[in-house]
């Protein structure tokens, strides 16, 4: 049994791997942005160690550092935001806040979790996005930030790798989640769940990702709505 550290368990695709690797009886260390939501996931997942810290304040992942495992085999950052709008009109505060939750909180609590990785000689994944790699009108802030999460596993990777860390970036394609019925919401298209890729297949693609082979270290995984 290995040790696993998660974002985002509380929806989507986040939660679908922790749904996974709760099933199999590892043990989950769930960082939950509130207390209320800690209490939903302490009930949600009995035996996990669930923090609590706002990824809008990066400092608070920083601050957990002390309270993590001495081991881990993973830490899965899945929690992120979009807020969709043309540069023309997104604010900074919004350019702020999707550039916390989406880059500095990863970056703040992969270095947090550091020690514990080498330990353990653990993986990091990254959940990004397609619009990681290729930027779309619209998705400026949402882009930006995705693919500063790209620069920063592709360093880690490099930087890591004679401390056995392995650094894997998964680019969803669209996701039956609530963040994805929210982007139908701003595109004023009607919300069909059924067309796009199910939490649990994307999960099911991190878990393979997370169970791989040493000597054939996964980069990058692209997953696309299939047909
Ligand atoms: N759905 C898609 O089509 C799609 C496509 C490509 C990439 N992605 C990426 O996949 C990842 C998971 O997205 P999803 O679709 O599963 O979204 P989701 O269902 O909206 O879940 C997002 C998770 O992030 C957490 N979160 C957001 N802001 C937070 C904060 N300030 N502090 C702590 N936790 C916070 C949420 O916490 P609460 O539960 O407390 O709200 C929630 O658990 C994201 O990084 C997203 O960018 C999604």
């Amino acid at each position: 049994m290995g040790a696993y550290l998660l974002t985002g368990a509380g929806s989507g695709i986040g939660a679908a791997l922790a749904d996974l690797l709760h099933g199999r009886g590892e043990d989950l260390v769930l960082v939950a942005r509130s207390a209320e939501r800690a209490d939903e996931l302490a009930a949600a997942y009995p035996g996990a160690q669930v923090l609590t810290a706002d990824l809008a304040r990066p400092e608070e992942a920083e601050g957990l550092a002390d309270r993590l495992p001495s081991r881990l085999d993973a830490v899965v950052h899945s929690a992120g935001i979009v807020a969709l709008g043309d540069i023309a009109d997104l604010d900074l505060a919004q350019w702020r806040s999707t550039l916390e939750v989406n880059l500095l909180a990863p970056v703040a609590l992969t270095r947090a979790a550091l020690p514990a990785l080498r330990a353990a000689r653990g993986r990091v994944v990254l959940v990004n996005s397609g619009q990681g790699l290729s930027a779309a009108g619209g998705w400026g802030s949402y882009a930006a930030s995705k693919h500063g999460l790209k620069a920063f596993a592709d360093s880690l990777r490099q930087e890591e790798r004679p401390h056995g860390i392995q650094v894997i970036s998964v680019y969803p394609g669209r996701t039956a989640t609530p963040m994805q019925e929210a982007v139908h919401a701003h595109e004023g298209e009607p919300y069909d769940p059924t067309v796009w890729t199910r939490p649990e297949s994307v999960a099911a693609t991190i878990l393979h990702a997370l169970d791989g082979p040493r000597d054939a270290a996964l980069t990058d995984i692209t997953v696309r709505p299939g047909g």
